[in-house]
């Protein structure tokens, strides 16, 4: 181990990622941006890739790319916190997901590793409305789900990040599952209707079957990886069984989750939602 010991974080261009890393930044820890774009590059489909990021690191914030849920995340988890454990990483915070099975074996690997842990069970994130694959149904004017009902408690990503920055830094998160939710309970049809309202354009929610999103999917283009996922979210985890709040961001942060109408005004404000 160096005299500079450095946090890794993987995923570290992404939605929580970037914002983790502008904040370790800020407080002048040293960081190492953890994914296919970075220096060196990391991949989690090549294992070749692996040691070289992990070079002098004593935390790494653990986000796995595209979702715990896909075939192969637990082999890659159980062997990249082996490997990161036998390098001398002593803090490992992994960014697991609500009412995934496979997201959950995960956390146990994390938990089982012999270093300090902390697990971020987050729900859906706000940002995937403007940073992600919603942005672009959004600035059409038509959001086309098969989500009718159900009810989600979005999370916004810079709460994600305050978590993780906490538990990357500081004392008192060690194996704490912090299980991290916005402050209310919305339906895909609220959470448009919020979003229409901030941008003062009209932006229609359209309920479908999983079959046809899945069909509209391929149609555009999408990879058969992506769109099996996809539908996987929101037929099994977004089936009613994460309809319900978590105190994760009160915990941690000791306030209050950032609310949904916050972030639509802040993105709307900022040209995020300018097409
Ligand atoms: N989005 C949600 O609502 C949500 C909710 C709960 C949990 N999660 C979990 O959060 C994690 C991240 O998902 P996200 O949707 O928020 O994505 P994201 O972090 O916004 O983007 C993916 C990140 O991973 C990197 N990446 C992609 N493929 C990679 C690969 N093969 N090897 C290494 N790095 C790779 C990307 O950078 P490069 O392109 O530069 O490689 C990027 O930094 C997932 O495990 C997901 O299950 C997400």
């Amino acid at each position: 181990m160096s005299s500079i010991p450095t946090t890794l974080v993987l995923g570290g261009t992404g939605k929580t990622g970037r914002r983790i890393v502008d904040r370790l930044t800020a407080r002048r820890v040293p960081v190492r941006v953890g994914s296919r774009s970075g220096a060196p590059r990391f991949d989690w489909s090549d294992r070749a890739t692996w040691s070289a990021v992990l070079t002098d690191v004593d935390a790494v914030y653990l986000s796995y790319a595209p979702d715990l849920a896909v075939p192969g995340a637990i082999d890659d988890i159980r062997a990249f916190t082996d490997l990161a454990v036998s390098t001398g990483v002593q803090r490992l915070v992994l960014l697991s997901g609500r009412g995934e099975d496979e997201a959950q074996s995960c956390e146990k690997l994390v938990q089982d590793a012999g270093v300090d842990w902390t697990i971020i069970r987050a729900s859906w994130f706000n940002q995937n409305f403007s940073e992600n694959y919603l942005l672009e149904p959004v600035l059409a004017g038509e959001v086309i789900l098969p989500a009718a009902e159900v009810a989600e408690p979005f999370v916004d990503a810079d709460d994600i990040a305050d978590v993780a920055v906490a538990a990357l830094t500081e004392a008192g998160h060690t194996g704490q599952v912090y299980e991290v939710t916005g402050p209310r309970l919305l339906t895909f049809a609220d959470a448009v209707a919020e979003i229409a309202a901030a941008t003062g354009r009209p932006i229609r929610f359209a309920p479908t079957s999983a079959a046809d999103y899945a069909t509209a999917l391929t149609d555009h283009g999408v990879p058969t990886d992506a769109v099996t996922l996809l539908t996987y979210l929101f037929t099994t985890v977004l089936d009613g069984r994460n309809a319900h709040l978590a105190d994760g961001v009160q915990r941690a942060l000791g306030r209050p989750p950032r609310d949904f109408t916050d972030y639509c005004r802040d993105v709307a404000a900022t040209g995020g939602w300018t097409a």
